[in-house]
């Protein structure tokens, strides 16, 4: 009994001495990793009590989990090592200067330039999960197309809270795979488009991933909203996304925030559309 409870306590002093130091921005990576481990602990006991079923099915987990999380390394451009161990001494605050003002607008102000459009790039987050926004999106889409506007949605391999989180909610709203499209695709397509709609995200559209070496998110790659000839965010207040960095976007000249919840907004911009000009 002695023996257990010093493996439990030393287990236990492991497990939070390895999730400490690691930044913000890296917990996805750690949280596929922490899946993939609890796969291996299974095995191993599998071993231990002689069960071949948690053997293999301890591996399975185990051999997926670390497959994601590889992928997911890649995504955030990072290493595995990087993401484990450079978090030791780290400061989360950012160097960079911030200049500019931020500008708010009504969903009102922001119907004109919408149905004046003629491509618009939605870019879905954790606050349209939260306010389960998909819905209106849906409906909105919906009506900017039926003006002739192209829609798209960028979704980026980190946005919400679990990897394909943005994926699961467009497609419970029926919105066509063709008009939802990975990072390296739509990229390309925000410096020509005329608004990208930003629906609470916030971090992956963080231009200090790549301007500010002293940024935790430093090295993400993001979707280039920034570029698009308007930014809207639509959000409920200046609160910072899940990394807690100031967003850099939020003070660019294109830039304006619609402050709301996701839903209540995205359903204000859709009546707004079909009612016409108020
Ligand atoms: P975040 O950067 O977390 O930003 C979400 C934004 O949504 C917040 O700024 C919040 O602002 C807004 N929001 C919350 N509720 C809302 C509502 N009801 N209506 C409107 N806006 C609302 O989200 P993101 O851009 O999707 O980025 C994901 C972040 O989570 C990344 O940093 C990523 O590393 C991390 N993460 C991802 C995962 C996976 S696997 N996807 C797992 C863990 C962590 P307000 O509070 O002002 O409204």
């Amino acid at each position: 009994t002695a023996y257990l409870v010093l493996i439990v306590a030393l287990a236990f002093l492991l497990g939070v001495m390895a999730v400490i130091p690691i930044g913000g921005a890296d917990m996805p990576v750690v949280i596929s990793l922490m899946n993939s481990y609890s796969g291996l602990a299974a095995c191993a006991a599998g071993f231990a009590i002689n069960n071949m079923i948690l053997i293999v099915a301890g591996a399975l987990v185990g051999a997926s989990g670390i497959i994601l999380t590889q992928i997911m390394c890649k995504a955030m451009n990072r290493s595995l090592a990087n993401v484990l161990f450079s978090g030791f001494g780290a400061v989360s605050s950012s160097d960079e200067k911030i200049e500019g003002e931020v500008k708010a607008i009504t969903h009102e102000d922001a119907y004109y330039v919408l149905e004046a459009a003629s491509s618009v790039v939605i870019v879905p987050g954790y606050g349209m999960a939260v306010a389960q926004a998909q819905h209106a999106l849906k409906e909105l889409m919906e009506l900017l197309e039926a003006r002739g506007v192209d829609v798209k949605f960028a979704i980026h391999p980190v946005a919400g809270r679990m990897p394909g989180h943005m994926n699961v909610l467009l497609a419970e709203a029926d919105i066509p795979y063709d008009r939802v499209l990975e990072m390296d695709e739509v990229n390309p397509e925000f410096a020509t488009c005329d608004v990208a709609l930003v629906v609470g995200a916030n971090d992956v559209v963080n231009p200090a991933a790549k301007t500010d070496s002293s940024s935790p998110i430093y090295g993400m790659p993001i979707l280039e909203a920034s570029k698009a000839r308007q930014v809207y965010f639509i959000k409920r207040s200046m609160r910072p996304g899940y990394s807690g960095v100031d967003n850099l976007l939020f003070y660019q000249d294109n830039c304006s925030l619609i402050f709301g919840d996701a839903k209540d907004v995205c359903e204000g911009l859709a009546a707004a559309l079909k009612g016409g000009a108020h």
